[in-house]
């Protein structure tokens, strides 16, 4: 296809001298496989773009295409075995290392920057959008070319840490909140509401009610801060003491969703000896100005933010943006990124915002480089989640329903499975992580189960299930071709599948509900490359859905094991098979979802 889509290029730069050409995607493969929107180039050559469109046609010769002029645009459609000869071509032929819409290594370095949950806040749903979007983003990013670092802006320092403190000293050792007592640390909790980072996590709610009737308590908390700030031995004891108790359990997560970060060790607290160094650097630059009760802020009203940046308290603790900016600093010195994606919630905008323009005020060398993708909380059907007051839905909870929600679809439909736990964890997995890429990446979302787990609408399982019919219809065609969709274990975001030479003849795959099919495979790397473009997996998620939705046609009008088939049909038919389930599956594991072969 890219050898089409270059020649297509150079015979239209030849016919149109000075026109840039920008090649698009005609909305299906019965318009053409390319498209040339004539707009720009008639209104260059002061033409009628139809005008254009229908000279074009007639002069353009591309060996195995038709030029058709469909209106204002001019689009090239492939003989059907030419399609098939490149899309098939595309997807079997690579190397394993080099699959299907990936790219070559471009010499450019991003970071992103993911997850980062708060420790004694536990993880929550929210967390999951920031989680599964970041996955995507680093796979699709480094599947393209870049070289990508992993980093987890962990909340293991800040005020929370004081009310954590003040909290713990107060009611620790009343008995049903003895978190040292009765935890086994061989084995995380079987009921993860006893867990100890849940009872710390109870302890901050239950802070936060008291303090409303005793306003004496929020001096108490930053009092704690300050200690721990100052490096008060028994502050220092307890945090690390909370530190390591939630990375435990973060780590049991992360595994779960088959999540890594080249390191967990670069949260907030990390930055804590760059802060001093971080604020002269501001106050070198002449940045800093006295606020409110000696608090110190950054006016940043010239390049039009009105809320000044705050950097420290009057109390002289630091904040959240001071760790952010002393992070930024360090990253520059230590990664010396082209790119900085920071994967948070929308309600973070304006401080991203003031940390940037900071930033540029500083060193210019960061202007362009920061990114904050924001994505949009997800909502309660009653209403918005708040940690403080506890009402949060927490992301283990949502997997854990999604699984016993899926062995109950499984037991009634396919109770012989094997394997039937592992299938539902997936599936439900699947669900929920795919449910997230469907939606809009900055809309909030509100969670509700009929639509999370529908099997038959655009949901992942819908894909999923795609993937294990294809790999059944496999099983049953014999020989090795089963095998040949069979990958080996994926190295980075690649999943690695030998080189497959293609049957000599295509006619099999000639029928419209084929051609289809192939159309919507060769869509797949341009999903690809949108996501990194986009900063969300929605382009790839959508795509999926319309291979498998194309499958689905193509199965039910191709008769792929009929007896009456030819053995050239039934080849080419298993090949395009194969292809199919190598893209779906590579496609899932960009967005952090498996494909079983049986479901
Ligand atoms: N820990 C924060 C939260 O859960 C997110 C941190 C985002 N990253 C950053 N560099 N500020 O809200």
């Amino acid at each position: 296809m890219e050898a089409l889509r270059h020649t297509f290029e150079q015979q239209l730069a030849g016919a149109l001298p000075g026109v840039e050409i920008t090649l698009e995607r005609p909305k299906s493969g019965e318009l053409g496989d390319l498209a040339f929107p004539c707009f720009r180039a008639a209104k260059q050559l002061g033409k009628n773009p139809v005008q254009l469109s229908q000279e074009l046609a007639k002069t353009i010769v591309i060996e195995g295409a038709t030029l058709v002029a469909a209106g204002p645009y001019l689009n090239l459609k492939l003989a059907p075995e030419t399609r098939a000869q490149a899309v098939l071509g595309a997807i079997l032929e690579t190397p394993a290392a080099r699959p299907y819409g990936s790219r070559p290594a471009n010499g450019k370095k991003v970071i992103v920057e993911y997850s980062s949950p708060n420790i004694a806040k536990l993880f929550t749903i929210g967390h999951l959008r920031s989680t599964m979007i970041g996955h995507a983003l680093a796979q699709t990013h480094q599947f393209l070319g870049y070289e990508v670092t992993r980093l987890n802006h962990l909340g293991d320092w800040g005020t929370q840490f004081g009310t954590l403190l003040a909290a713990y000293t107060r009611w620790a050792l009343e008995g049903n909140t003895d978190l040292e007592q009765d935890f086994d640390w061989a084995e995380p909790a079987p009921d993860k509401r006893r867990t100890p980072l849940f009872r710390l996590f109870q302890l901050y709610v239950r802070f936060h009610a008291e303090e409303e009737n005793d306003p004496a308590m929020r001096d108490e908390a930053r009092g704690w801060f300050k200690r721990l700030e100052a490096g008060d031995a028994e502050a220092r004891r307890l945090w690390s003491w909370f530190r390591q108790i939630s990375l435990k359990e973060f780590q049991r997560i992360y595994d779960r969703l088959g999540v890594s970060f080249d390191t967990l060790a670069e949260g907030e607290a990390f930055y804590e000896d760059q802060l001093v160094p971080t604020m002269q650097r501001l106050e070198d630059a002449g940045l800093l100005v006295e606020g409110d009760k000696g608090a110190r802020i950054i006016n940043l009203e010239d390049v039009g933010i009105t809320t000044p940046c705050l950097v420290q308290k009057g109390d002289g603790t630091s904040i959240y943006a001071t760790r952010d900016l002393a992070a930024a600093l360090y990253r520059k010195r230590a990664y010396g990124f082209d790119r900085c994606l920071y994967v948070v919630g929308t309600d973070q905008v304006l401080h991203f915002q003031q940390i940037f323009a900071v930033l540029d005020k500083l060193d210019p060398w960061f202007k362009g480089r920061m990114l904050h993708t924001p994505f949009g909380m997800v909502k309660l059907p009653e209403g918005k989640m708040s940690t403080r007051k506890g009402n949060v839905i927490f992301l283990e909870d949502v997997l854990d329903e999604a699984r016993e929600r899926v062995a109950a679809i499984i037991e009634e439909k396919n109770p012989e499975l094997k394997d039937k736990a592992e299938a539902s964890e997936v599936l439900g997995m699947g669900a929920v992580v795919f449910f997230d890429a469907m939606n809009d990446r900055v809309k909030p979302i509100t969670f509700t189960w009929d639509r999370v787990i529908a099997l038959d609408g655009d949901t992942g399982p819908y894909v999923q299930y795609a993937h294990a019919r294809i790999m059944s219809v496999l099983r049953k065609a014999g020989n090795d071709w089963a095998t040949k969709a069979q990958a080996g274990t994926p190295a980075g975001p690649v999943v690695p599948f030998e080189p497959l030479a293609l049957p000599g003849d295509l006619e099999g795959v000639a029928a419209p509900e084929a051609q289809a099919l192939l159309f919507e495979l060769a869509g797949l790397p341009n999903a690809i490359a949108a996501v990194a473009e986009g900063c969300m997996a929605t382009p790839l998620a959508r795509q999926l859905v319309a291979v498998a939705r194309s499958f689905s046609g193509y199965y039910t009008n191709c008769p792929i094991l009929a007896p009456e088939n030819a053995p050239e049909v039934r080849d080419a038919r298993l090949a395009l098979c194969v292809a199919t389930a190598r893209a779906l599956r590579q496609g899932l594991y960009l967005m952090g979802i498996q494909a079983p072969d049986e479901m």
